[in-house]
């Protein structure tokens, strides 16, 4: 397989040592051995995510999910395992060699090829926008809406004409395949007779970038009344809206201590033209989880939200406070100030800018209310009666109490108790301590709601690994594949079992445990070290099998290297991760090198003994229908089995 090295996957979870890389995300303490913080995978008020350094590797006891560094990375940015490695090597300097070919490369290829549809794509609409006859009525849409030329290059913008040259015709005479076609999500298959179609017709185009600034996909606005307004391309195999956001690609490289979210294209556009370069703008969904991660990691100090003054975007702007709220409160450590900001008369930021400038569009960012501010207000005029101005209190009371106990800290909320306090005849404290009820409640259920969808996550899991029919994912590079056993090896569909005893577990931990010792302990011989066929399990074989080929000697990496594989597998229906863990937990405690030595032979003596009494049995099955020359050769074996038996047994008492 033409994967990373291994020695270079080696260096990187060698440099990337776990605590700085799961430092960045989580705010660890110390306790013992290990650190533990918030769990950055599953909402939780007890900390229950533990990184262990010395072995290199993360694991929540909340949601289970665990592993080294490469997988943290790869859970929390969303990325591949290749991706993964070079995002890694990137920020520790490791440099990794271009491969061009990896593990998931049919997938990395089918990718590649729609990043390179889209980019042609995004040439032609460019194309046809500028082109005197075709482009016309957009350039006068352009125009109208006030894009500059600067503007419309800088992001892209292009046309798709109405009728021809239709892109699928440019790009079929590139070479694209229809399936290809159908990938990049801009094509539609006729139902007619599934040849794809040009999804955009007519529209001004904008490409949507990732935050590397790779075009993902589009977004194409009616030019005129025409439904729906703004048409986009739907999720593909490299967009997934939400994970991304308009115009992070550009907003980043401010590097800014803040950035400002808005809710459309035309929004973000005009606020960058004005100046705000900060800014990115929701991709027609409502906020989501991982656009507001996007967001705090690339806000250090605030995050100002426009949100549109109509129903739908004050309910909006409702949902994403609460969720950073949530996501605030987890990331202890982390202070980011969240204000939303209103925009006068109902306006949106591109039309306040269009008709007051970028200066007078400056103070209303700076306007812009803290959070708690906003939700005070928020809560009264929600709650008054916009004819004679009565205040319901009961109501006004609930939404207070509610949105006091999002706060993040005692302060904001005292703070929002003395404010509503007066408008309730009610003392400070009343209404504080009222809030802090709230909470109570509003902790209780999450929790409730956060185990039970952790249980149903953990046995799909668990479902899931155990329906893998075959080891072949778990890439070996040095597996010697024999010729003519090539073709027999093709599927074979059986049930991979997992099984293994309690010895054989403790045996393969204590072999983990000892780590470089196992070559280098006298009293530990060639023979004495682990081999795949000593154990019963297919699961446990394979991972005893990784671990010798991973096995060189050196310990640093050595549990990082093989959690890769443990988080893929379960062993008796358990995680396997879980599993080993505890049994080399166990190993790590028992003592010193020659006592942990003499622990495993005494395990491998047992697990190999077990070994030969299922073979004694075996053949006495067999031995019952053999005839006398085949009986005669199975006593032979037999004796020979029974003899080496009893040569472990005097090896066991030695010990
Ligand atoms: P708006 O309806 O507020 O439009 O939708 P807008 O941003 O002001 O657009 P202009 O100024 O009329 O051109 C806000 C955002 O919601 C998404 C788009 O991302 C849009 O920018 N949207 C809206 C859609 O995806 N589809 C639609 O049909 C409408
Ligand atoms: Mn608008």
């Amino acid at each position: 397989m033409g994967l990373i090295p291994d020695n270079v996957i080696d260096e990187v979870l060698t440099r990337a040592d776990i605590e700085s890389v799961v430092n960045r995300y989580v705010l660890l303490k110390r306790q013992g051995t290990n650190l533990w913080g918030l769990c950055p995978f599953h909402s939780e008020k007890t900390a229950s995510f533990s990184v262990n350094p010395s072995k290199g590797i993360y694991k929540c006891f909340g949601c289970g999910k665990g592993g080294n560094a490469i997988n943290f990375i790869m859970e929390i940015e969303h990325l591949s395992y290749p991706e993964a490695i070079r995002h890694l090597g990137a920020l520790y300097g490791v440099e990794i060699p271009e491969t061009g070919y990896s593990g998931d490369s049919v997938q990395k290829e089918a990718k590649n090829r729609v990043k390179d549809i889209l980019k042609e794509a995004a040439k032609f609409y460019y194309k046809s926008f500028n082109d005197p006859e075709i482009g016309r009525p957009a350039r006068e849409y352009a125009s109208k809406r006030g894009l500059s030329k600067q503007t419309l290059d800088h992001f892209g913008i292009g046309y798709c004409p109405m009728g021809r040259p239709f892109l699928y015709d440019i790009l079929k005479e590139k070479g694209y395949k229809d399936d290809e076609l159908l990938n990049s999500g801009i094509f539609k298959p006729s139902l007619k007779n599934n040849k794809p179609y040009d999804l955009f017709r007519g529209r001004l185009m904008f490409p949507i970038f990732d935050s590397f600034g790779t075009i993902i996909a589009f977004g194409g606005r009616a030019l005129g009344d025409e439904k729906p307004k703004y048409l986009n391309s739907p999720d593909s195999i490299v967009y997934n809206k939400q994970n991304h956001l308009y115009a992070m690609n550009f907003a980043r490289k401010e590097q800014s201590t803040q950035l400002i979210v808005v809710e459309g294209y035309m929004d973000a556009i005009a606020m960058h033209a004005a100046g705000f370069k900060n800014t990115v703008a929701a991709l027609g969904t409502s906020f989501t989880d991982s656009q507001l991660k996007l967001c705090s990691r690339h806000a250090k100090d605030e995050i100002i939200f426009f949100f549109d003054a109509d129903n739908a975007g004050q309910k909006a702007a409702l949902r994403a406070i609460k969720m950073m709220m949530d996501y605030l409160k987890k990331l202890t450590g982390i202070n980011i100030r969240i204000r939303i900001a209103k925009v006068p008369d109902g306006k949106d930021p591109d039309e306040y800018i269009k008709t007051n400038g970028a200066e007078k569009f400056k103070e209303v960012v700076r306007n812009a209310l803290y959070v708690e501010d906003y939700l005070l207000e928020r809560a009264k005029e929600d709650n008054t009666d916009p004819e004679t101005g009565v205040l319901d209190r009961g109501r006004y009371q609930e939404d207070i109490c509610k949105y006091g106990s999002w706060m993040t800290d005692e302060i904001k909320m005292s703070r929002m108790a003395g404010v509503a306090a007066p408008l309730l005849g009610a003392t400070q404290q009343a209404v504080m301590s009222q809030m802090q009820r709230y909470q109570q409640i509003e902790d209780k259920k999450q929790e409730q709601q956060d185990t039970r969808a952790l249980e149903r996550e953990r046995r799909e899991e668990i479902g899931r690994r155990n329906s893998a029919s075959e080891f072949e994912d778990y890439p070996d590079p040095e597996e010697p594949v024999e010729v003519g056993e090539q073709s027999s090896k093709v599927p074979e569909f059986r049930k991979v079992n997992d099984s293994a005893t309690k010895e054989e577990i403790d045996l393969f931990a204590y072999a983990l445990s000892l780590g470089s010792a196992l070559s280098d302990t006298k009293n530990i011989d060639k023979t004495d070290i682990i081999r795949p066929d000593d154990f019963s399990g297919d699961t446990i074989r394979e991972l005893v099998r990784i671990f010798l080929n991973i096995f060189d000697g050196r310990n640093e990496t050595l549990f990082a290297r093989m959690s890769d594989y443990f988080s893929r597998l379960t062993i008796n229906g358990m995680p396997a991760e879980d599993v080993m863990l505890k049994a080399v937990d166990a190993a790590d405690k028992c003592g010193n090198v020659k006592i942990k030595s003499d622990m495993y032979l005494a395990l491998l003596c047992k697990v190999r003994t077990a070994v030969i009494n299922r073979e004694e049995e075996r053949l006495m099955n067999m031995r019952a229908n053999a005839d006398s020359s085949e009986k005669s050769k199975i006593d032979e074996v037999m004796r020979r089995l029974s003899d080496y038996k009893l040569s472990l047994q005097n090896k066991i008492g030695e010990l």
